[in-house]
């Protein structure tokens, strides 16, 4: 019994000196003093031995189970240590590496043209005014004076939403709901969005942008109207630039007109100007309508005319947006296409 118990524990120091990882090693633990291993099954036979025997015998076991439990641990330890050392060296991390960069977005150029535009007028005193796109037919028709037969009101050009509202067919309707406040005076420009049932190709799209403008104060005039916008003409499109007035018809404003600024494509000089694909010859770019607030405007919105006048204006941005970067089709203004947006 003596040698077998010699030979076990031989073939256990065998086995775990060979173990290549902790399961290996487990399973030669098992294989030792599992229930059925190799060592218990020799212990058990320990009571088939005389009472003189017995003492020895059984001092000899208790000795290989220390020592196969000290191999078990040492190895265990070993292993344990040279898989923490193997992730370590695969695991390491390089701190010299370049870190992984945030892409930075840019913006718009839409937006960037509404800011400017918006920064400029703060500057002369106005406020930002809102309001929303889905507009009752009172603020974006009715209190405007544009009659229930206006060709304007045409399905056609509108978006009608259900229970008789309709998507604001411009930013206008934002001066009825400044009006309406009761607060005066009134310096307020109105950026938004507007919604017109156009088909879409490469000046025209069902939603573009305009900037709505609206001063109400005692004794405003032409005057104020005209230099008003002209100083915003030089800010935008840069000292020297010309402005001119045209009467035109709205029916929220009277007098009414429109404004052009002097191209800037080719600065109205007589050779550039005869194949400016800005002006295309003209010498002037139509800006913006604008025209002293109607008084039944004024009126309906609780503010005497008698006391009280204003000026108004509103101007598509889009086309603002194109000339200035030289975009030749409204469309990549909303694609979101990366490679488009990426150059600003
Ligand atoms: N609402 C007009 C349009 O969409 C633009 C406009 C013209 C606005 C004259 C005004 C104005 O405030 O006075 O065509």
């Amino acid at each position: 019994m003596k040698d077998d118990l010699l030979k076990i524990k031989g073939q256990a120091l065998d086995s775990i000196a060979q173990a290549a990882d902790l399961r290996a090693l487990e399973d030669v633990r098992v294989a030792t003093f599992g229930k059925k291993g190799t060592v218990t099954a020799l212990s058990r036979t320990m009571g088939s031995l005389s009472a003189e025997e017995r003492p020895a015998m059984g001092q000899m076991v208790n000795e290989v189970k220390d020592a196969l439990e000290a191999a078990f641990t040492a190895k265990k330890q070993g292993l344990a240590d040279a898989a923490l050392e193997a992730s370590l060296a695969d695991e390491k991390i390089d701190i010299t590496l370049p870190g992984r960069n945030f892409a930075l977005g840019s913006k718009h150029p839409l937006t960037t043209v509404i800011d400017e535009i918006c920064r400029i007028f703060m500057g002369m005193g106005y406020e930002i005014a809102t309001g929303p796109d889905v507009e009752t037919d009172y603020h974006n028709f009715e209190a405007l004076n544009i009659p229930k037969n206006h060709p304007a009101r045409d399905e056609q050009d509108t978006f009608y939403v259900e229970g008789g509202h309709v998507l604001r067919t411009h930013t206008s309707p934002v001066q009825i709901r400044k009006m309406s406040e009761g607060r005066l005076p009134i310096a307020a420009v109105a950026p938004g969005k507007v919604f017109r049932s156009d088909e879409v190709d490469a000046t025209h799209s069902p939603v573009f942008h305009q900037i709505e403008g609206l001063v109400v104060d005692k004794g405003i005039h032409m005057g104020h109207l005209k230099g008003a916008l002209t100083v915003f003409a030089e800010a935008l499109f840069g000292e020297g630039v010309k402005t001119r007035f045209r009467p035109h018809h709205f029916p929220f404003t009277e007098p009414s007109a429109e404004m052009d600024i002097s191209c800037f494509g080719c600065g109205q000089d007589a050779e550039k100007m005869q194949d400016c694909r800005i002006c295309k010859g003209e010498g002037w770019v139509e800006l913006l309508g604008c025209g002293m607030v109607h008084p039944k405007v004024l009126a309906g919105c609780g503010i005497d005319p008698e006391v009280y006048s204003g000026f108004a204006f509103g101007m598509g941005l889009e086309r603002i947006a194109m000339q200035r970067y030289n975009i030749d089709d409204m469309r990549l203004l909303f694609d979101n296409d990366m490679r488009f947006l990426k150059q600003f």
